[in-house]
């Protein structure tokens, strides 16, 4: 399941620093970010293989995550949290305001094979209602 962790920031008088290091299985091969997403839903895949970290570095958005067992609601309103996404996490991304920008980290090159776009059926306590919860 998805992991939500804390980076390590480090505060001083010139502001903050925060810190992504070793916390992708196999390295970081790519980064992309998610931006003028203001009133729709991005992701609505899972993946077969990749790890994903996901660190809205500016605004802020929710991310529903479905593993097929269960379901959570994550939301990131700060640039030290760090959401982390198995390959087997259905995620969808939500609820950006217009200064949004979503930092996408993942261990494996783009390849449009790595996505499976069917959605689980067992568990949508959440999903149909992901927009109303705060
Ligand atoms: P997609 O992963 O579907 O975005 P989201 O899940 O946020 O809605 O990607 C959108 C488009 O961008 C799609 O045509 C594939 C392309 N794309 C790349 O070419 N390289 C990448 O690394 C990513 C993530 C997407």
């Amino acid at each position: 399941m998805a992991k939500l962790i804390y980076l390590q920031t480090i505060q001083s008088s010139s502001g903050k620093l925060t810190v992504f290091e070793n916390l992708l299985m196999g390295g970081i091969r790519r980064v992309f970010y998610i931006y003028d997403s203001v009133n729709v839903i991005r992701g609505r895949h899972r993946h077969r293989d990749s790890i994903h970290a996901l660190c809205c570095v500016a605004g802020k958005c929710k991310v529903y995550v479905n593993n097929g067992e269960k379901e959570e609601i994550y939301y990131l309103d700060s640039p030290e949290k760090c959401l982390i996404l198995e390959p087997h996490d259905w995620r969808e991304m939500y609820d950006f305001d217009k200064k949004s920008i979503l930092l996408c980290m993942s261990n494996q090159f783009y390849d449009p094979e790595d996505y499976i776009e069917e959605p689980y059926t067992s568990t949508q306590k959440f999903r149909d209602y992901s927009f109303v919860l705060d």
